[in-house]
């Protein structure tokens, strides 16, 4: 495979109008095989706490949930461009402790770039992990980490009040320095304006085809998650469906001893098996 994707790949690729592709990850082999997919980017997002931990929200997940599970698909990844998704608290309390917690994502997981929610309130955050030497993906829109106080899982910037703090937050956080700017669920139309006055690529989730690249979650395209899955989500596959078909299979055949068969079994010679049977008389 050529050569591993920077964030000045994706930089590149947005001058060349080359569209990026994300998906998320959690976990070694599906780091593994997004990579040999030969997808862009790979976020360790913390969606996790949702589609692996069963968590209600993102707000439960800790910074030692996402260092377990950044480590692993760090460990699976050599193309790509990974990124660790910062979980709540751990860039609210104090620049010190956001500039820390950023440097274990990189130096603990092993990835890229970290991945902060939010426009204007984060900036010194953002400017002093930049300064820190650490790439920085912004994401704006529909901020899950902010579920509480946003009331729930809406599409953001739909009045003319809103899309301009969320042009100005863009603005903002690309002079800070970010390399990207993930936008969730903000009209195709808002979306593709943020976009071409960014001179950063736009990675959009739910925010229609204008932005210059696109980031799903990989359980709800393979139809892992058994959830509800948002509008904006397309299935390329059912995984999950597959899974549990298999496994009410092995169920079957082991409940009716068709499992396991000869070609699963090793067997020794009758002598020796006569001895030990024969072995206590
Ligand atoms: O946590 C996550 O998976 C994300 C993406 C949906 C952008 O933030």
């Amino acid at each position: 495979m050529n050569k591993r994707i920077t964030t000045a790949t994706f930089r590149k690729m947005k001058q060349d109008k080359q569209k990026i592709s994300m998906l998320t990850a959690y976990d070694y082999p599906t780091g593994k095989m997004l990579d040999s997919s030969g997808i862009d980017g790979i976020l360790v997002g913390d969606s996790l706490g949702m589609v692996v931990l069963g968590y209600e929200d993102t707000t439960q997940v800790t910074m030692e949930d996402m260092i377990h599970h950044i480590k692993a698909v760090s460990r699976g990844v050599t193309h790509a461009l990974v990124v660790g998704d910062m979980p709540f608290l751990s860039y609210h309390m104090g620049i010190a402790e956001s500039v820390r917690n950023a440097g274990r994502i990189i130096q603990e997981g092993h990835v890229q770039a970290v991945k902060l929610e939010g426009g204007q309130e984060i900036l010194e955050d953002v400017k002093a992990i930049i300064k820190a030497g650490i790439p920085v993906m912004g994401h704006l829109g529909l901020t899950p980490q902010s579920i509480h106080s946003l009331g729930g899982y809406f599409i953001q910037g739909k009045t003319a009040e809103q899309a301009q703090k969320l042009i100005q937050d863009a603005k903002a956080l690309e002079e800070a320095g970010i390399f990207a700017l993930v936008l969730e669920c903000v009209p195709a139309e808002l979306a593709n304006l943020i976009s071409s006055q960014l001179s950063i690529p736009t990675i959009g989730i739910g925010s229609g085809k204008g932005c210059d690249g696109q980031i799903l979650v990989t359980h709800d395209l393979l139809g892992i998650y058994q959830g509800k899955s948002p509008r904006f989500v397309k299935r390329y596959g059912e995984i999950g469906t597959m899974i549990e078909k298999a496994v009410s299979r092995y169920i079957q055949e082991v409940k009716q001893e068709l499992f396991p068969g000869e070609k699963q079994s090793f067997h020794v010679d009758t002598e020796m098996m006569e001895k030990l049977y024969g072995g206590g008389k």
